[in-house]
């Protein structure tokens, strides 16, 4: 594997980002984390989509342009990202000059070759959906299902992208690769959906948008919103028709798009007709998670129950991102919805890394230091058992990233934490120690300190600041591949003294954590 090519959804910018966009971003992160470990060439994009009805109407309230509005929205989602210890390689504003270039070539080159025609269209308009809605998209009281809505009606001369012609195309690439679509018990959704496909609207007109990529050559018209917005992931890269870009030569095809369930109809139709029209290779997955719901309620303004990061980081007072990249990368199998809960946030990250975790590392570095003044010496050296376990857990990690199974892959590595409890447990060093059975004390210890390095490597795409706090006290190198990690990381001589012995992360809420931060 010679590089690795994540991106994340585009965000609307009309307000802050939430646990929802979070949640993606944190995903995307742990798994180009994850292939980081496994090729130097680990690429993440994302970013914000800027341009909209939306993003227009809210500006024109509050008396600022649209471009102003977004600046201030836009650096929130830096702001958490940032907070989050989000590691983007890249982050694209729509509004970037050199975006807004590249999409208009690849429109004027969809016009020129016949795949963009015009046409005088009347239709229904969800402003959530930003697009435009069938009959047979609306539920039962004809509102969109997603957003609630009644859609607008919209007549206008608009340009079309001939999304029909490439139907045939779309349906037999997603037979012929049945991991194109994942989780896979979403392919029958999307073929379903192909079944119905129309020609897409791809621009509006000036006089009712203005807020959007202007077409070549007609002022009259706004590339509108999903052909601006999904281009994203190719002009990031710097493909502009033209001369493309080494990181376009060297990234693209990506390897997998995460995406919310509620955007997969235009990641695996619209995104793979519009690169089949511009003879570039498609994406090799398609990520569609579920949706995040707060006490078992889905999030909305209008029930004052939306969830910011930084809410929960200050809540917690945290320090790290850490815990809370945790939970959310286990709050769900692959695919499916998960919930957010305080109670359940604390219990779950104070089980696993305060007390599995954090624990087993730092009672078998206090009795590295009780016992032996916190050497480790040639003799304690072995083969240990418990490094096969932990050799197995490797392959069955990288296994689970090969699907994406984020979650999965978390309850491997907490399994191999329990494995290692419950041999310290068993094979009581305290008591070899007393009885004077020194050299099989120190054996124990070192198994121990041999499998908490594999440990770190595996939670650092989840947990990078523990994971570093680890290695240091371990002496071990954290930028290790996950293929090189052999036995005998752990060096003779002297490890650790008891100043530098300290716990890799604190209990939530404990009285222990609120002192530390006072300090
Ligand atoms: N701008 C479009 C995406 C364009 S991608 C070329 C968009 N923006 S969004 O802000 O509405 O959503 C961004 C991402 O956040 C989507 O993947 C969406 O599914 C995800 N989420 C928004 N709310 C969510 C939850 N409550 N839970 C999990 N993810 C959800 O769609």
């Amino acid at each position: 594997m010679d590089k690795f090519y994540t991106t994340t959804a585009i965000d609307y910018v009309n307000g802050a980002p939430h646990i929802g966009h979070a949640y993606e971003k944190i995903l995307t992160d742990i798994i180009t984390r994850h292939y980081s470990q496994r090729t130097d060439n680990a690429f993440m994009l994302t970013g914000v989509d800027e341009h909209g009805i939306k993003i227009q109407k809210t500006s024109a309230s509050l008396g600022i342009t649209p471009k102003e509005f977004c600046d201030i929205n836009t650096q929130k989602f830096i702001d958490a990202w940032k907070l989050l210890d989000i590691n983007y390689s890249r982050f694209i504003r729509t509004t970037d000059e050199q975006h807004k270039k590249a999409v208009q070539k690849i429109f004027d080159k969809l016009l020129k070759q016949g795949d963009i025609y015009k046409h005088a269209y009347k239709g229904l308009y969800c402003s959530g959906c930003e697009a435009f809605l069938s009959e047979k998209d609306l539920d039962e009281n004809g509102l969109c299902p997603v957003h609630k809505k009644k859609p607008e009606v919209v007549e206008e001369e608009n340009y079309f992208f001939k999304l029909t012609k490439y139907k045939d195309a779309i349906i037999k690439h997603i037979n012929q690769n049945p991991d194109f679509i994942i989780p896979s018990f979403r392919v029958k959704e999307v073929l379903n959906q192909l079944e119905n496909i129309e020609d897409i609207s791809v621009s509006r007109a000036k006089k009712n948008v203005s807020w959007g990529i202007d077409v070549l050559g007609d002022d009259e018209q706004v590339i509108y919103v999903w052909i601006d917005a999904l281009s994203n992931y190719i002009t990031a890269l710097g493909y502009n028709c033209e001369e493309n870009s080494d990181d376009f030569r060297k990234y693209w095809s990506a390897d997998v798009q995460v995406i919310g369930k509620d955007i997969l109809k235009f990641h695996s139709i619209y995104w793979p007709a519009i690169l089949m029209a511009l003879n570039l290779p498609l994406p090799k997955h398609i990520l569609a998670h579920g949706w995040i719901t707060i006490d078992e309620t889905k999030m909305s303004k209008s029930l004052g129950n939306v969830v910011s990061p930084e809410g929960i980081m200050k809540s917690f007072n945290l320090d790290i991102a850490d815990p809370l990249r945790y939970y959310m990368a286990s709050a769900a199998p692959l695919g499916k919805d998960g919930n957010y809960s305080d109670d359940d946030f604390k219990e779950k990250v104070n089980a696993h890394l305060a007390n599995s975790m954090g624990n087993l590392l730092n009672r078998t570095l206090s009795m590295l230091d009780k016992y032996f003044d916190g050497v480790i010496k040639e003799e304690f050296i072995n083969t240990p058992v418990l490094f096969e376990d932990a050799k197995k857990t490797i392959e069955s990690v990288k296994h689970h990233f090969n699907f994406f199974e984020i979650q999965e892959a978390a309850s491997e590595i907490i399994e191999l934490v329990d494995k290692t409890n419950k041999f310290v447990t068993n094979s009581a060093p305290w008591a070899l120690a007393k009885e004077g059975k020194m050299k099989e004390c120190g054996e124990v210890l070192y198994a121990v300190l041999e499998v908490m390095c594999v440990i770190a490597s595996l939670i650092y795409p989840y947990c990078p600041n523990i994971a570093k706090r680890m290695a240091d006290e371990l002496k071990y190198d954290i930028t290790l591949k996950l293929d090189d990690i052999k036995l005998n990381n752990i060096k003779t001589g002297k490890l650790i003294s008891k100043e530098d012995i300290k716990p890799v992360f604190l209990r939530l809420d404990s009285e222990l954590a609120d002192k530390a931060k006072k300090n």
